[in-house]
């Protein structure tokens, strides 16, 4: 039985039925087998749902770039670590070896420290999608800096609200970035960003696009201009298993972003793990992950996991549509990629293009598919099946969380059987439970309900950065003794999970977590606005579109309807990014309310989606009478 490269369906069974029996046997015998330890742990789980807390491998002293890094160097010095795909076509591709990765997180680790950076601090990176940013995560963990990445999307007020949650003392970032046609100006979202954010001392800046910024003198430093004064040669701190490795912000239901806090050890363990079992990874191959480092899926999968399994990991800068909708599948052909992770939104955008772009190129390099962050609607899954992997290469539906650090459900390629829209079966080591409506377990196939984790994972997230009251509430308190996701599941007769959406007040809308309450904050600051509500409704390439009702102040309002939608997403754009503008805007003279005054979110949702059929019983609203109006107005 080999708990990594399972070879049959069986072999699986076995593996998942140690892992849940014995588990602590068992994330042992991985850890020891397959990561360097300066000390050993102790006990290699403590655990206890109410606090809660959770440690493993507690008592272990290790650093995680000396397994993503160091210990590559002997055998795999000359092997690529990362290849960097540029988004201009016409710009080489840069291949990073693991020797010159060494001497590049070496050398900026040295910048951090000559510039005050101690272990515990908190370093905000944002970034493009450029080696610098794996770098710079890595040379936060190699002082023992708590790395905090924000997506380069997000705007100054959303990377203020973060860097000012973690006090993050530096932020690396760059004079712009590539995004297909466009040029973006970071720096200068950077310094808006800064103007209440006195905690960050200074500011280290990537050359990427040369465009003229302005420097503050005492704050601003050219990363270039650094590294020359430095050794490439930087030892690497001594970390304790729980001691965290990094905030990842995600969105919560309500107003504040939750800055998920994760482990040193457990993270290192279970991403590496799942790496090599979900994606079969094999030493030659070459894998490609889509997303961004800005979210855990690039943390998780296109950093750490692979990086501590030797691989190599290709970063891409640019969009799937530039210069055309054939990118991909050049890339793939160009770099004869193995293992393609990308996300059901980008696949159904790429479905509506002319079948030329896809084959126009040789993919038969491919050897497995995953896909990740929102469920893939069937339609999109045979397109991927048929036309990726020309009915050969399975598709691993992988689901998992920010929260969770690594893939809990999935199949193991040529091993798991795929079926359209289905996850599938849990990874060795998760234990899955549905929860029905009145908080009881649901022991049955064939059931629908609440998706709980009822046993710890090395991975999970430990704490809400600053908040630990919030972590408890949030995902211990629904159920006792249980992790609760916030999403849906069906198990359907054979065992085999499909998740069927969020259950509270997040909406993913091409595939990034969107709460509803920031976004109603940000459209509330309008002058003429008294009252908002947000819903999703499907919507063809994105998965979800935002909604959004609106109530203005003034009932005649005379100002031109469309110059206010136009401004509402303005305001959303400055406040949060333009993921989060809204597809509609219907403005309502009110929102139906319960009798204590809570948005009944679900009429609108079903008004929304066009299913004003069946609304349930509107007579105990306060008042009834706005839904008429509301679906008369609908747009
Ligand atoms: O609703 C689930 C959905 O994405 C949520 C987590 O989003 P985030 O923390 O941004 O992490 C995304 C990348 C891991 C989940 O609660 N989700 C993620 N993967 C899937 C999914 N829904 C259905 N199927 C999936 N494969």
């Amino acid at each position: 039985m080999s708990t990594y490269h399972i070879k049959s369906l069986e072999e699986y069974f076995q593996v998942y039925r140690k892992s849940v029996r014995h588990p602590e046997e068992f994330w042992a015998e991985i850890a020891e087998e397959n990561f360097v330890w300066r000390k050993k742990w102790g006990r290699v789980l403590s655990y206890d749902f109410s606090k809660p807390e959770f440690k493993w491998f507690e008592g272990a002293k290790l650093n995680i770039t000396e397994n993503c890094i160091d210990r590559h160097l002997f055998s795999r010095g000359d092997k690529t670590a990362i290849i960097f795909e540029p988004n201009d076509p016409k710009e080489e591709a840069q291949h990073i070896t693991y020797r010159d990765l060494s001497a590049r997180v070496n050398s900026l680790a040295n910048v951090l420290k000559a510039k005050g950076i101690v272990k515990g601090d908190r370093v905000c990176i944002y970034l493009p999608m450029i080696p610098d940013l794996a770098i710079a995560c890595l040379a936060c963990a190699r002082i023992g800096a708590i790395h905090s990445v924000v997506f380069a999307g997000f705007s100054s007020t959303a990377l203020a609200t973060r860097i000012k949650d973690s006090s993050c003392k530096m932020v690396i970032t760059s004079d712009g970035a590539y995004r297909g046609a466009k040029t973006l100006d970071l720096k200068s979202i950077v310094d808006a960003a800064l103007e209440s954010c006195p905690s960050v001392q200074s500011v280290l800046l990537v050359k990427r696009t040369y465009n003229e910024i302005a420097m503050k003198a005492g704050r601003d430093y050219l990363l270039s201009d650094l590294l020359e004064a430095v050794s490439s040669e930087c030892p690497a701190e001594e970390m304790d298993a729980e001691d965290p490795l990094f905030i990842l912000y995600t969105s919560g239901s309500t107003g504040m972003p939750k800055g998920m806090v994760h482990s040193t050890a457990g993270y290192m363990v279970y991403t590496a793990y799942t790496f090599k079992n979900a994606f079969q990874y094999r030493e030659e191959d070459l894998y490609w992950c889509t997303a961004d480092v800005g979210w855990i899926t690039g943390h998780s999968y296109i950093v750490y996991g692979p990086l501590a399994n030797g691989a190599t990991t290709l970063m891409f800068e640019g969009v799937p549509s530039y210069p055309d909708f054939g990118r991909f599948w050049e890339i793939i052909e160009k770099h004869q990629v193995n293992q393609f992770y990308t996300a059901p939104t980008a696949i159904r955008a790429l479905a509506k293009e002319n079948l030329d772009f896809v084959n126009k190129y040789d993919l038969s390099s491919l050897k497995v598919l995953g896909s990740v962050g929102e469920p893939i609607n069937e339609e999109a899954w045979h397109w991927y099946n048929s036309n990726v992997g020309k009915r050969k290469r399975p598709i691993i539906d992988s689901w998992w969380q920010t929260e969770t650090g690594g893939i809990m459900i999935c199949p193991i390629p040529y091993v798991t059987p795929t079926l359209p829209t289905y996850a599938t079966l849990p990874m060795p080591g998760i234990q899955p439970a549905l929860i029905d409506e009145e908080g009881r377990e649901m022991r049955a196939n064939q059931v629908e309900g609440r998706l709980c984790i009822k046993f710890p994972w090395p991975s999970m997230a430990r704490t809400i950065w600053g908040n630990h009251q919030r972590y408890k509430e949030t995902y211990f308190s629904a159920y006792d003794g249980m992790y609760f996701t916030g999403d849906g599941a069906l198990r359907d007769e054979v065992g085999y999970y499909r998740i069927t959406g969020r259950v509270d007040d997040v909406i993913i809308v091409s595939g990034h977590n969107l709460g509803t309450a920031p976004i109603e904050d940000a459209i509330n600051e309008h002058p003429a606005v008294a009252e908002s509500a947000i819903v999703g409704f499907p919507h063809d390439i994105k998965g979800n579109a935002l909604y959004g009702y609106v109530c203005l102040k003034e009932t005649g309002e005379t100002r031109n309807q469309d110059n206010l939608r136009k401004e509402i997403n303005q305001i959303i754009t400055e406040h949060i990014g333009p993921i989060a503008k809204l597809d509609k805007i219907q403005f309502t003279e009110a929102l139906p309310k319960t009798r204590s005054g809570k948005i009944m979110r679900r009429i609108l949702r079903k008004i929304a989606c066009k299913e004003t059929e069946n609304l349930g019983d509107i007579s105990t609203l306060l008042n009834p009478e706005c839904v008429e109006e509301i679906i008369k107005g609908a747009l």
